[in-house]
C-alpha cells in the first residue's frame, strides 16, 4: 500500500480506538490535504510502523488545529470542501478537534520522550502563533520581527518538530533536520503570501490580494511599507476592498521598491540555507522538495 494511504489507515485505526461512531463519521467528512508533514517524516525516517504512527499523530494534530482555525476564521470551506463548522456548527468542530488532538497526545505519550517533547512543544507554539495571528490583523502591523515570529510559530513549528522527530526515529542529526523543517515552513508561508499578490484569482481559487483586505500585513507589504516615503497611502488602504486602481498601485510600488523581488529572495535564502545544511546527509529528495518550492514561477 502506498505510504500516505497507510497513514490515513493509521489515523482511522486511532479514531476507531476511541470507540465512538460519531467521531468516525466526522473523520470521513474531513478533506485530506497535501500531507506535507507526513511526506517529510517518511522521507527522513523511512516507511516504518513507528514513522507511520508519528505521521498519523502529526496529521491528527494538524487537522485539529484547522478545525479550530476554521471556527476562529469563520471559514466555510476547507480544502475545497465544506468545513465542519459550516456543515454542522462551531461546537461540533471544536469538540471533534479536541478528540483528534487528545487522541494524538495519548499516542504521543507512548513514543520516545524527545519526540513527545518536540511535538507537544510545537503545539504550544502553534496555539500561540494563532493567537498572535489574530491579534496582528487588528491594526496595521509594521514590525517585521512580529510577522516572522508569528509565521514561525503558526506554520513552521510543527513542520520543524515533524522533521526533527523523524530524524530522532532514524538516528540522524536532529538539528540539521529541524532547521530544514523550520526553513521549509517559513519559506512555504512567505511564498504563499507572495502568491496572494502575484497570482490571479482563477489560479488562486479565491480573490487575489485578499490578505491585506483581511488585515494581514505579509512580507511584501512589510518591505513596501519600510521603503515608502509616504506611508499614509498604503496605511489608508489597509482592510479596504481595493479598486483595480488601488491594487495596481500597490503592485507597481512593490515592483519599483523591489519589495516583491526581495520577499522572493528572502524565501529563497531560507530554502538555500536548508539545502546547504543537508548537503552531506545524502537525501536528494528533500533537496528536490525545497528546490521545487523556491525555484518556481512567481
Ligand atoms: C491556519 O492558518 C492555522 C494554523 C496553521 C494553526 C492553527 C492553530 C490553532 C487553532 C491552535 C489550536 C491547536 C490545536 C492542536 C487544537 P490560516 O488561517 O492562515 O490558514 P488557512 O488559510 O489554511 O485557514
Ligand atoms: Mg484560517
Amino acid at each position: 500500500m502506498e505510504a500516505l494511504v497507510q497513514v490515513k489507515e493509521q489515523i482511522k485505526i486511532f479514531v476507531q480506538e476511541c470507540n465512538d461512531e460519531r467521531s468516525l463519521e466526522l473523520l470521513d467528512l474531513l478533506a485530506t490535504g497535501k500531507m506535507l508533514r507526513s511526506k517529510l517524516i517518511l522521507k527522513i525516517a523511512g516507511e516504518t510502523p513507528e514513522a507511520l504512527r508519528l505521521c498519523a499523530v502529526v496529521e491528527m494534530i494538524h487537522a485539529a488545529s484547522l478545525l479550530h482555525d476554521d471556527v476562529i476564521d469563520e471559514a466555510d470551506t476547507r480544502r475545497g470542501k465544506p468545513s465542519i463548522n459550516a456543515l454542522f456548527d462551531n461546537k461540533t468542530a471544536i469538540m471533534f478537534g479536541d478528540i483528534l488532538y487528545s487522541k494524538a497526545f495519548t499516542e504521543l505519550s507512548q513514543m520516545d520522550r524527545k519526540i513527545a517533547y518536540n511535538v507537544a512543544n510545537a503545539v504550544t507554539l502553534l496555539s500561540i502563533g494563532e493567537m498572535h495571528d489574530v491579534a496582528l490583523t487588528d491594526t496595521f502591523n509594521s514590525d517585521y520581527k512580529k510577522y516572522l515570529d508569528m509565521i514561525y510559530k503558526k506554520t513552521a513549528s510543527l513542520i520543524e518538530a515533524s522533521a526533527a522527530s523523524a530524524a530522532i526515529l532514524a538516528g540522524r542529526d536532529e538539528e540539521k533536520y529541524a532547521l530544514y523543517g523550520k526553513n521549509l515552513g517559513l519559506a512555504f508561508q512567505m511564498i504563499d503570501d507572495i502568491l496572494d499578490i502575484t497570482q490571479d484569482s482563477a489560479t488562486l481559487g479565491k480573490p487575489a490580494m485578499l490578505d491585506f483586505v483581511e488585515g494581514k500585513v505579509t512580507i511584501p507589504y512589510l518591505l513596501l511599507h519600510q521603503r515608502l516615503g509616504d506611508k499614509q497611502k498604503l496605511e489608508n488602504l489597509y482592510k479596504k476592498e481595493l479598486t483595480q486602481e488601488e491594487s495596481d498601485w500597490i503592485k507597481h510600488q512593490m515592483e519599483v521598491t523591489d519589495a516583491l523581488a526581495d520577499s522572493i529572495s528572502q524565501a529563497q535564502a531560507l530554502g538555500n540555507e536548508a539545502i546547504n545544511v543537508l548537503h552531506d546527509e545524502n537525501n536528494p529528495e528533500l533537496i528536490m522538495i525545497m528546490k521545487a518550492m523556491i525555484e518556481r514561477e512567481f
